[in-house]
């Protein structure tokens, strides 16, 4: 059951709650690390990524208690420091557990993460920064091991913009020695999460929302309970969906003001789109507009993680138009998939040419990354006939059921 089936063709029609997000909730699971005593996270989503690093935390000797999507994490018997390896090989951002662990620790001993295959994904920013910070890293083959005794604060400036690099510094900050300074700090909405969520259990951060971050390190912090807000992906992903497919979906809880530059996009492409108080209405009566053209970057630039959602609006069209993605350097993989659904998309470089030939059919088609294998779904919905998209794995890390999601949304899709 590793695979969804899709009959395709049929417009969209419904509403879906729109889940906790992923990427504001890892980090802020991680931060609890940093706090002796109990936290409790609500609103965190039930996707394979959280429950790998709740396996972590445990590994680390923390208690995790989960009731649906509320979390209590205690962190008082913090002290294991070899984390297994299985968990951390599936998942990158296992790495933001380094600088959470070297401040509570002193130190720590892993495999090199994993993650979506969708580019190098060095980690050599991440153990750099932390070098500046008094951090001894030993690299082995397979991992490395870090140790420090009380991180000193620093002034890092990054030779390019990284959310994890600025997520690890923010994590091993907070309890320095001194004040450290981050930039160009990402300016990612989940960035801002992790800084309240910290803010709130007693650090003190300036320059929240900015691509500066200035960190005085406290002594200590307090446990504390905190919501995680909205996924703003999940939330472009239905949106995508809704424009490939056609129909009209409300969005409840949809982070409206996290996703100007996708809805910008959404409206050049003809989506009608009614921001409401708790959410968003979608109305698609047409095919997608061509867009021309659309270029990934840093928050509040158009997102990377959107990219190949809206290449399969782009192949729906009948327009031609190309899409150059800034941030990740493989981040194509599915176009093989996508020609066997009869797009015509050729890729030079960093950019993708797409023909927009009014539409695709049906095919089996798989899997290779989470954004990526959500994109198959919604060609598959937009797609005549059936069609089959594999390794379901991959996108059940980040989404909490795609299925009934998008059965909430009239669509006629299955576990298969
Ligand atoms: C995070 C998000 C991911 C999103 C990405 C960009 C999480 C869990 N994941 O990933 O969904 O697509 O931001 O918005 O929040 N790099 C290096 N060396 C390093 C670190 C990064 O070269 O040490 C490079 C990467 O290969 C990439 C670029 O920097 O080309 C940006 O990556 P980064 O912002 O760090 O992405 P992630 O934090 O991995």
């Amino acid at each position: 059951m590793d695979a969804i089936r899709i009959y395709g063709g049929k417009c969209l029609e419904g509403q879906t709650r729109i889940q906790g997000s992923k990427n504001a909730s890892l980090p802020v699971l991680a931060a609890t690390l940093l706090i002796k005593g109990t936290c409790e996270i609500e609103n965190c989503p039930e996707i394979s990524d959280v429950y790998h690093m709740l396996r972590l935390l445990e590994s680390l000797g923390c208690k995790v208690v989960r009731e649906g999507t509320l979390v209590r994490i205690n962190t008082e018997q913090l002290s294991e420091c070899d984390m297994p390896a299985d968990s951390v090989g599936v998942m990158r951002s296992s790495i933001m557990l380094l600088g959470a662990l070297l401040a509570r620790l002193g130190g720590v001993k892993m495999e090199y993460p994993g993650g979506c295959v969708i580019g190098a994904r060095p980690i050599d920013l991440h153990l750099r920064s932390l070098r500046n910070m008094g951090v001894r890293v030993e690299e082995r083959e397979d991992g490395f091991s870090a140790y420090a005794g009380r991180l000193k604060g620093t002034r890092h400036r990054l030779p390019f913009i990284s959310v994890g690099v600025t997520e690890n510094l923010i994590l091993a900050a907070v309890l320095a020695e001194g004040t450290t300074v981050i930039e160009p700090a990402a300016r990612e909405p989940e960035i801002q999460t992790l800084c309240e969520f910290l803010v709130r259990a007693g650090a003190k951060i300036e320059g929240i929302g900015s691509g500066c971050l200035t960190i005085q390190g406290v002594d200590r912090l307090f446990p504390v309970r905190f919501g995680v807000p909205a996924d703003r992906i999940a939330a472009g992903t239905y949106l995508a969906a809704c424009m490939c497919a056609g129909g009209q979906v409300f969005l409840q809880g949809a982070p409206v003001s996290h996703m100007e530059s996708v809805l910008l996009q959404a409206r050049r492409m003809g989506a009608g789109l009614t921001l409401e108080e708790n959410g968003i209405l979608v109305t698609c009566r047409k095919k997608p507009a061509g867009c021309g053209q659309l270029v990934t970057g840093c928050y509040p630039a158009f997102p990377t993680d959107m990219q190949s959602l809206f290449m399969v609006a782009m192949a729906v069209s009948d327009q031609p138009g190309w899409i150059e993605e800034r941030v990740f350097e493989n981040r194509f993989r599915i176009v093989p998939e996508l020609r066997k659904m009869g797009a015509e998309i050729t890729v030079r470089e960093n950019r993708a040419y797409i023909c927009g030939r009014g539409g695709l059919h049906g095919a089996i088609v798989q899997a290779e990354e989470l954004r990526g294998g959500a994109a198959l779904v919604a060609a598959g919905l937009a797609a005549q006939g059936t069609s089959i998209v594999t390794n379901r794995h991959y996108i059940d890390r980040g989404y909490e059921d795609i299925v009934s999601s998008f059965r909430e949304l009239g669509a006629e899709i299955e576990p298969a």
